[in-house]
């Protein structure tokens, strides 16, 4: 019968088989063990040789690490270590001998390992880092439709600009001129929450961003959430409470990974709602006392925010930027229009900004006039402007950016590591 690893605990003294790939074996004189992974979990095989004829036992000085086989035997409790259990190998059959593989037991570095992705994603710690980056997009659509979300699709080719026109990658889209990769599905969310009340859309998207540091892609997952009806104060408890469902997943599912990451779990047990807060220009006092050169009209560099966060057991929301640095849709706080009501939520040991959220500006002529204030073009933001002619409320929303999440979360500080295959402005293979 044919299990996956994960299964063994359920077949103690039963002869079940086993079809995976070897990443490590020894064998001596009178036993040989293989170390087997087949994607559900690891295994030891015990191959012992009065087991075997003599031809058999001799197609075992022909296994390379990363052969391909399919092994059967009775599965027994590990004689010493709790909830660990053992194959004891009764055949083999080799289904092809692996040539001699790339990655070894020594240190590579960056360059050779992502050059060679499609076969670095087979190690253990790659190969956990997906099982959570899994494990967090069940909990984000869980936890939405939880919450009465609904799951709406925004396209990917789009006319116009959502987050400023200086990193978008342009196409030629047939007769119709110029067509660009979505930086967000944001505008299309607002449009969906006239019809919908609430929705989240899941997908990747481009930025033709300059920058080469280790929080930046060029293809990137970003959840984006819109709701009607709900203003600034609320949407940040939205997001608590989403990130904080979040982390209390993966500890609950992905403990096995977080172990093998050597994450350190005190740093994620604590992460409950309700997170700190802080407004911009309170951060950029604590900012400057601790030495940073940031001003009052500037955004957080990523030492910023590393500084702010460093130290915290949670995130942080730092809230009320100032409006001249953030997007044209963000509603001015009505208090001191010279601030957004907008937050990003800075995640804490130095992982930096996961997710950037405002509430909306709801007014036909106020957002005709910011349109125009960043001289975008009119007239393909003229949908958008609808929204506000046909029963405008107050409405906010937020963007999860997926792979800041899992870098933080497996303690990752290199995004490349946290998506399958990384796009960056030096990187486009394989
Ligand atoms: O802060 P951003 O640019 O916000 C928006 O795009 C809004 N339209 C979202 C919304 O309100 N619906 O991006 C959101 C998140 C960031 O907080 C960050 O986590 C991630 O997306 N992000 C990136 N991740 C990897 N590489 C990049 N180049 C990223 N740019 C943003
Ligand atoms: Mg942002």
């Amino acid at each position: 019968m044919n299990i996956q690893i994960k299964e063994s605990k359920n077949y103690v003294g039963k002869t079940v088989t086993i079809r995976g790939w070897l990443y490590n074996f020894r064998s001596s004189g009178k036993i040989a063990f293989f170390q087997l992974r087949d994607g559900s979990g690891y295994i030891q095989g015990i191959v012992l040789k009065n087991s075997f004829t003599e031809e058999k036992w001799a197609d075992i000085d022909k296994l390379t690490l990363e052969t391909s086989m399919i092994v059967t035997g009775e599965i027994s409790k590990h004689p010493k270590q709790e909830n660990v259990y053992e194959l004891q190998v009764s055949d083999f059959e080799i289904l092809q001998i692996s040539e001699e593989y790339p990655i070894g037991k020594k240190e590579h570095g960056p360059a050779f390992l992502l050059d060679n992705r499609h076969l670095w994603l087979r190690s253990g710690r790659q190969a956990s880092i997906q099982k959570v980056r899994d494990c967090l997009i069940r909990g984000i659509y869980e936890f939405f439709h939880q919450n009465g979300y609904f799951k709406f699709d925004s396209p990917i080719l789009t006319p116009n600009a959502c987050e400023g026109t200086t990193t978008l990658f342009e196409i030629d889209y047939f007769d119709l001129g110029k067509a660009y990769l979505s930086q967000s599905g944001q505008l299309y969310l607002e449009a969906a929450i006239f019809s919908l009340g609430r929705v989240f859309d899941f997908g990747p998207v481009f930025r033709a961003e300059k920058s080469k540091t280790r929080r930046h892609l060029t293809e990137f997952w970003m959840m984006d959430a819109e709701a009607a009806f709900v203003e600034h104060k609320e949407n940040l408890e939205i997001q608590e409470n989403m990130i904080s469902f979040l982390v209390k997943k993966v500890l609950d599912e992905c403990h096995d990974e977080l172990v093998l990451l050597e994450r350190d779990i005190t740093k994620l047990e604590t992460v409950k709602a309700p997170f700190y807060r802080i407004d911009h220009k309170d951060a950029v006092d604590k900012l400057r006392k601790l030495g940073s050169e940031i001003t009052y009209e500037s955004d957080l560099g990523a030492e910023d925010e590393t500084l702010l966060a460093q130290d915290l057991d949670k995130p942080i929301f730092v809230e009320k930027y100032p409006a001249e640095i953030k997007a044209f849709y963000m509603r001015r706080d009505p208090e001191n229009p010279k601030y957004a009501l907008c937050a990003d939520m800075i995640a804490p040991e130095g992982y930096g900004e996961v997710i950037g959220g405002s509430e909306r500006e709801a007014d036909y002529n106020v957002l005709l006039d910011r349109i125009k204030e960043h001289n975008l073009p009119l007239k393909e933001f003229q949908w958008y402007l609808d929204l506000r002619k046909y029963g405008s409320v107050p409405h906010s929303g937020f963007g999860l950016g997926l792979e800041r999440l899992v870098g933080w979360i497996c303690g990752t500080p290199h995004v490349r590591e946290t998506i399958p295959f990384p796009r960056m402005i030096t990187r486009i293979t394989p």
